[in-house]
């Protein structure tokens, strides 16, 4: 599904932002990032999502077989802060995209509920944003995004300002959906029990310029029970050992490779 061959971006041509980044994911695999503040995780994104144009001769980047290009409709980007347009309700919220992309008006509203509902908001359907807490904003924000149907979902570290309880709670939403939906996953976090508990497999990254510091396999099993995971062992074997491959790829100096 994503291929990342030997990516190094710097910003003005300056900048050394990432540096060799070797990525691939398969179709419906979810895949985590983690590494230090800082080290281009949202600048993998965004070239991914084709919002950071990469410079030819350094690296090669695809997408189901095509270059990024912002735009494409097989890709859905979100973000940890509130990207909802507070004029719209939670409903209106939910089908922007869709609408944006111009899928049919009933077709999309029967998407949107169903995934409202989907995502625990039944009966807020109409309520605008300032109605609704910061967890059930990301909620409307959950459904927006797989609303979209797109084959590949960028997540930058989207329950980043939750507090801890509600981020649980939306985790599980996260996982029952992407459960149910089979999409590509690429999320950002720097909550290392999240990565854990959601990945299939997760990336960490050293201190700028990021580099590929190390892939660790998560092979619990499926379906989690996000709060049961921490009675097994395995979970806080993984936990640690995602501890010390970024303190490994934190005292990386970032000099060495400008
Ligand atoms: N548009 C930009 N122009 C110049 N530098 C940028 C730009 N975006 C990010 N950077 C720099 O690139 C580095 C990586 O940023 P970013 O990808 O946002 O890191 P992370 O998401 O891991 O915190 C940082 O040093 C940041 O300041
Ligand atoms: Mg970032």
């Amino acid at each position: 599904m994503i291929e990342i061959a030997g990516l190094t971006h710097r910003y003005n041509n300056k900048m050394l932002a990432v540096h060799d980044i070797n990525i691939s994911i398969a179709e419906g695999e979810f895949v985590s990032i983690i590494g230090p503040s800082g080290c281009g995780k949202t600048t993998i994104l965004n070239i991914l999502a084709g919002l950071v144009v990469i410079d030819q001769n350094q690296g090669t980047v695809s997408i189901g077989g095509q270059p990024p290009r912002a735009g494409r409709r097989d890709i859905a980007y979100m973000l940890a802060r509130d990207s909802l347009f507070p004029w719209l309700t939670a409903l209106q919220n939910a089908e922007f995209g869709t609408e944006a992309r111009g899928e049919p008006a009933d077709t999309r509203r029967e998407k949107a509920i169903a995934l409202l509902h989907a995502v625990g908001l039944k009966g807020f359907e109409t309520k605008l944003p300032k109605a609704l807490s910061h967890g059930m904003r990301q909620r409307v924000a959950l459904a927006r995004t797989f609303c979209l149907d797109s084959q590949l979902l960028l997540m930058d570290e989207p329950f980043g300002a939750l507090d801890a309880q509600t981020k649980l709670q939306l985790e599980g939403v996260l996982m029952q959906l992407w459960a149910a939906t089979q999409r590509s996953v690429i999320f950002i976090t720097h909550d290392l029990a999240e990565a854990v508990a959601l990945s299939d497999r997760v990336l960490v990254m050293s201190a700028r310029p990021g580099r590929l510091v190390a892939n660790v396999r998560i092979d619990l099993k499926r379906p989690r029970q996000i709060n049961e995971l921490q009675r097994d062992p395995a979970y806080h074997e993984l936990y640690a050992e995602l501890w010390s491959q970024l303190e490994t790829g934190m005292a990386m100096s970032s000099g060495d490779a400008e």
